[in-house]
């Protein structure tokens, strides 16, 4: 493919190319002179449609890790406010002689969209409550590295499934690498095909611990619904917070996962969030190397399926 749009496209060797490639670069940063020549005379433009501190800062710093030309978009401080189209507002930025696009967008499908449109390379940075695929290979990378294989772990992801863009591309994410996957949380947030994925579904977040080895938490996507039709948070916190009392109540020692932003004592306990058994800073960090990877597979060989 010439695009990574979602994980739905990618084969199990394609993710395994990516990850592997991402263990080359994460060596590569870890060094005094972590910038590489491999993106040089390739252009890319962050385009942002939606708020971002991880993707968008992460995206940037492997781009200038591999020596591309970067510009940046944000839609807010842009020419979209005075009505311009996604398509002539990209179609703009092309005639710049721009080689790739790195997107976000608040709708699902955007890049889909795109790309039937445009004559450029497309990464989809998360369009909305669709597919978030590099959130996804950096999350898969992070267990890979805590466990050494992806293969046979039991991965929970508790929250909000109905509106994340996560929890799809690390559900197709993990399957094709073959790992169990679970999705425990209020039935008002569970899409309704959910059991057509081929995942577990629990509602009880003790027996979905006690199941796991490693938990990814989310957040409520308040943005993308009307908190007066799902529970209120004091409720979603009650059944489905994790806190420290739980978590030392658990048969095994588990591994925490978060995609971030976290709302501190709603989906998880800044004792939790904090503690030696959550992994979320090493995903920041592996974000950087994972995105290296996808963008340069892209770019330079065009190796993916
Ligand atoms: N995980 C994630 O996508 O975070 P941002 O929204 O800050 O990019």
């Amino acid at each position: 493919t010439r695009h990574l749009l979602g994980i739905k496209d990618l084969t199990e060797n394609d993710i395994q190319l990516i990850l592997e490639t991402a263990d080359n670069f994460k060596e590569v940063i870890n060094r005094p002179i972590k910038k590489v020549p491999s993106l040089r005379d390739v252009t890319i433009a962050n385009i942002f449609f939606e708020n971002s501190t991880r993707t968008k800062l992460s995206f940037e710093l492997a781009q200038k890790r591999l020596s591309a030309d970067i510009i940046n978009f944000a839609a807010s401080s842009s020419s979209v406010s005075k009505g311009e189209t996604l398509i002539d507002t990209v179609n703009n930025i092309l005639a710049m002689k721009v080689d790739m696009i790195v997107m976000r967008h608040p709708y699902a499908g955007a890049g889909i969209f795109l790309s039937k449109h445009i004559n450029a390379q497309i990464v989809n940075a998360g369009d909305g409550a669709h597919e978030h695929p590099t959130q996804a290979l950096l999350d898969a990378f992070s267990i890979r590295q805590k466990y050494g294989d992806v293969a046979g772990k039991k991965v929970v992801i508790v929250g909000d499934i109905l509106h994340s863009r996560v929890a799809l591309s690390n559900i197709l994410c993990l399957q094709k690498l073959g790992a169990e996957v679970m999705v425990c949380g209020p039935t008002t947030l569970m899409p309704r095909y959910i059991k057509e994925l081929g995942v577990k579904v629990e509602h009880n977040l003790i027996k979905a611990l006690n199941w796991c080895d490693v938990a990814n938490m989310l957040r409520i996507q308040l943005e993308r619904f009307d908190i007066k039709y799902f529970p209120s948070i004091r409720e979603y916190s009650m059944m489905y917070g994790l806190n420290k009392q739980i978590l030392n109540s658990l048969d095994k020692e588990i591994t925490i996962m978060h995609p971030g932003p976290i709302n501190r004592g709603v989906e998880i306990t800044s004792d939790v969030a904090d503690s030696k058994q959550s992994i979320i800073l090493e995903q920041v960090e592996n974000g950087v190397a994972v995105r290296m990877a996808v963008m340069y597979l892209l770019a330079s060989q065009n190796q993916l399926a």
